[in-house]
């Protein structure tokens, strides 16, 4: 097995970010890269950790932007304390306040209990708020008063909860746009860009491919009990000239098929993967308006790994109904590529 190549720096900053980690007793894995660009990030991380800044982190999908939080708690004052995450793009949002600030006993017809919420848990440690974006106008006010005031009450409740809590948020979106639109606050975005860190997609950093490439392959073959000796030039080639709309993540997800298909020591990758970029000629070449949409519209799509409905899927991004983006799709023709196994690593 080839061992990853990562720079004395980097191994320095993935070492200490896995040992402190386990120390923590929490499972964040090492960040592979030797990029500049990630070094410039684990550098980031290294400067913000040990204060008490709100960060943001910024980055597309599968970037490792929950690595990159677990790593700042990691490496904070605060690692023997909790790391606390909420996905606020996983809960509905009538009970995302309750789930963030907890609720009294009666405070609505379900509570039948007290319940603490995330930021109290969090007391002492570290929130992470990931998909912030998604978080609703109307709770935006309440977040921005927990953040300046470290105070809030709690649901249906009039005693006012003191914490100490340091808070990473990371999002998908472009939070200038949504403030644009009126869906985030101004205030609420300055308050939460103290510290931006903001994570390059993996096609601007293809020097990280060969690194993680062996990253991964170590670690499946271990889980799968296999022996993986050879990971053929062309292989490679094909991993490094790929566009990686699913960043890392998409990476992992295909490396993973190909230790369970390959038969032999050899890392073979699946049939036709990785499907070549698609479209981007048109990209460059169109002038009108038509040809224009359609590339944006092809690019958003290869982004979220053609997804179309759901909160972080096309139809969102582009601002349109679910049903408008499929018949526009239908009407020019897009269509994902022709093997599914590119869209099963979202
Ligand atoms: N530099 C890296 N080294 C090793 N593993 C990585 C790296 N970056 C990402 N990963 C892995 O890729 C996967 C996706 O990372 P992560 O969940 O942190 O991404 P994300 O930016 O939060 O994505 P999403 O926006 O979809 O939630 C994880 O399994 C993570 O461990
Ligand atoms: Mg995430």
């Amino acid at each position: 097995m080839h061992a990853s190549q990562s720079t004395s720096e980097t191994d320095l900053v993935a070492g200490s970010v896995s040992r402190l980690s386990t120390d923590a007793g929490s499972m964040a894995p090492h960040i592979i890269g030797r990029s500049g660009a990630l070094r410039h990030v684990l550098h980031q991380v290294e400067i913000v950790a040990p204060t008490d800044a709100t960060v943001l982190v910024l980055g597309e999908t599968g970037t490792g932007k929950e690595l990159v939080a677990r790593a700042i708690h990691d490496r904070s004052n605060r690692r023997d304390r909790q790391f606390v995450k909420i996905n606020c793009a996983a809960i509905p949002s009538g009970l995302l306040e309750s789930e963030l600030f907890g609720h009294e006993r009666g405070a609505f017809t379900s509570a039948i209990a007290q319940r603490i919420g995330r930021f109290q848990l969090a007391d002492g440690g570290t929130l992470f708020l990931d998909e912030v974006g998604e978080i609703p106008m109307e709770l935006q006010p309440k977040l921005l008063r927990v953040l300046q005031e470290q105070e809030f009450e709690r649901l249906g409740g009039s005693r006012t909860i003191k914490v100490d809590v340091r808070l990473v948020a990371a999002t998908n979106r472009d939070l200038g746009e949504m403030i644009g639109a009126q869906s985030f606050r101004e205030d609420l975005y300055y308050r939460l860009n103290v510290f931006p860190i903001a994570i390059p997609p993996l096609r601007e950093r293809p020097e990280d491919v060969d690194a993680l490439v062996d990253h991964f392959v170590a670690r499946f073959a271990r889980q799968m009990d296999r022996q993986i000796d050879i990971i053929p030039p062309e292989t490679r080639d094909a991993l490094r000239r790929h566009a990686w709309p699913g960043n890392v993540r998409e990476l992992e997800n295909l490396i993973q098929r190909a230790l369970i298909l390959s038969p032999d020591r050899i890392l073979t990758l699946p049939p036709g993967q990785p499907v070549p970029p698609r479209s981007r000629v048109v990209e460059n070449g169109s002038t009108t308006l038509e040809g224009i949409k359609r590339a944006h519209i092809v690019r958003v799509l290869e982004e979220t790994n053609w997804t179309v409905g759901g909160p972080r899927g096309a139809a969102a991004r582009l601002g349109l109904k679910r049903t408008t983006l499929q018949s526009l799709l239908k009407r020019l023709q897009i269509a994902p590529p022709a093997d599914p196994l590119a869209r099963a690593s979202a």
